[in-house]
């Protein structure tokens, strides 16, 4: 939904060790992809461990408008109904995808191939982030887009009434642009291109095959080339969607910079194109292990154990590894501010166009906490204060952005002196249990009247 009503500020105060098991909530990625590929199947789709945070409520609110029927059983077990590829009925409301860029892309992707138009919006930090990167793509299919200055939303988009398939490079590491493509392929006759110089997530992949469509993905050299066939019928599916890792990296982190803790943080999804953070996060010093390896649902699952680790340095992190962890890098500058040392973090434009510029947003809310933090276009150097050596004490903002939010409450758990944001509501759009979850690991974090 648009806006969130008042700000909630929050504030988290130095603690003891954080101890226990921390049940962190369902893929993000996963639980779009599956609402939004149940919607475009045949039959009922059952979806267990689905995340219940508003990015995804208002997909699934979306996919009723196009038609689909889905329904919440209680608990993280929903169900769609689909529509099949081509079914979209025409929504009679705008589509208010509220914080999601996820959302929106995708959704848009899924309808542009279907003669129907449809209204997008979301709040103040979506209605501020390009578009163009989808509606371009998108245009070659034949649908048209007419939005605010800058390819912003709101914006309406007319289908292709007479699609035809198309062959694209994405010009930028994205997934949802990837995926934007894919989903406008599926209704297009003969075969869709997508070519991505560095791999992104690759959940839209997956999913589709496992939804039945004809998908192939080739190594080249000149990068990954995904062909689908479009036109499939989709066939309904059992998803078990596995816990989120950009969600699991906050009680991770937090354990590794709070003396004496030691957490498990259970059945985290370990797609390769998504572990980019835990991989640095050992050759930083970490100690931090995967248990218990095995696969759900078609992906690569583990338990996470984290524990203290005193002896953290700073590190470079490869760019080629930026797509693999791109929304962990605010929560990798709170473990860099606690390590000893320089954390080089180049090739990371696009944090410039996330829910908040995440470069702008988490480098002056360290240095107001007493980090030392550079930055440039598409890069930026936290230098580590040490465990223990963040003074803490300023109250930041959070720029409508959920991961600035939770990656400042947990600097406030190993620094000096407390932390606050302005703003915890957009937690909820990811990580809704985010306060009571760190509580009972042993935080203190909380909401203040201001
Ligand atoms: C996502 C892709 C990423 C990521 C976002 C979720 C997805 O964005 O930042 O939180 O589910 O496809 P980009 O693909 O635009 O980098």
């Amino acid at each position: 939904m648009s806006g969130h009503g008042t700000p909630q500020a929050m504030m988290s105060r130095p603690c003891g060790p954080l101890s226990g098991v921390a049940e962190v909530p369902g893929d993000k990625s996963i639980s779009h992809r599956a609402l939004i590929l149940g919607a475009l199947s045949v039959g009922e789709t059952r979806i267990t461990g689905l995340l219940e945070g508003q990015d995804v409520l208002d997909t699934a609110r979306a996919m009723r408008a196009f038609g689909a029927e889905v329904t919440d059983h209680g608990g993280g077990a929903w169900s769609v109904r689909g529509v099949g590829v081509g079914g979209f009925a025409e929504p009679d409301q705008v589509i208010d995808c509220g914080n999601s860029g996820t959302g929106v892309r995708l959704i848009m992707g899924a309808m542009a191939t279907s003669p129907i138009s449809a209204t997008f919006t979301g709040d103040a930090s979506l209605n501020g982030r390009p578009m163009a990167r989808v509606t371009d793509p998108l245009a070659l299919f034949g649908a048209r887009a007419v939005g605010r200055a800058g390819g912003r939303l709101p914006m309406t988009l007319v289908g292709a009434a007479d699609p035809v398939p198309v062959r694209y490079a994405v010009p930028v590491p994205s997934a949802q642009v990837k995926s934007a493509v894919l989903l406008a392929g599926l209704n297009a006759p003969g075969q869709t291109v997508v070519i991505e110089r560095e791999a992104t997530r690759d959940h839209t992949e997956r999913m589709l095959a496992g939804f039945g469509a004809q998908i192939a993905v080739e190594e080249t050299g000149e990068g990954r080339v995904i062909t689908l066939t479009g036109q499939p019928e989709l066939s309904a599916q059992e998803i078990a969607v596995p816990r989120d890792p950009s969600s699991a990296a906050f009680p991770v982190c937090a354990a590794l910079i709070v003396p004496g803790s030691d957490v498990l943080v259970p059945g985290i999804g370990l797609n390769p194109t998504r572990a980019g953070l835990f991989a640095t996060l050992q050759e930083m010093g970490a100690d931090l292990t995967y248990e218990n390896e095995r696969e759900e649902g078609g992906e690569p699952v583990a338990d996470l154990r984290a524990r203290f680790s005193p002896h953290m340095r700073g590190t470079q992190v490869p760019p080629a590894r930026a797509a693999s962890m791109i929304d962990e890098y605010p929560i990798l500058s709170v473990v860099a501010a606690n390590a000893k040392g320089q954390t080089v973090m180049r090739g990371v434009k696009e944090l410039r166009v996330k829910e908040s510029d995440r470069i702008e947003a988490m480098a002056s809310g360290l240095r107001a906490n007493g980090v030392a933090v550079e930055d440039g276009p598409d890069w930026w150097i936290v230098t580590g204060a040490g465990p223990g050596g963040v003074a803490g004490g300023a109250r930041c903002a959070s720029h409508l952005d959920h991961r600035i939010a939770m990656s400042f409450l947990i600097l406030g758990m190993a620094a000096q002196s407390p932390v606050s944001v302005d703003d915890g509501g957009p937690i909820a759009t990811s990580f809704p249990m985010f306060e009571p979850l760190m509580a009972a690991l042993g935080a203190d974090v909380a909401q203040v009247q201001e």
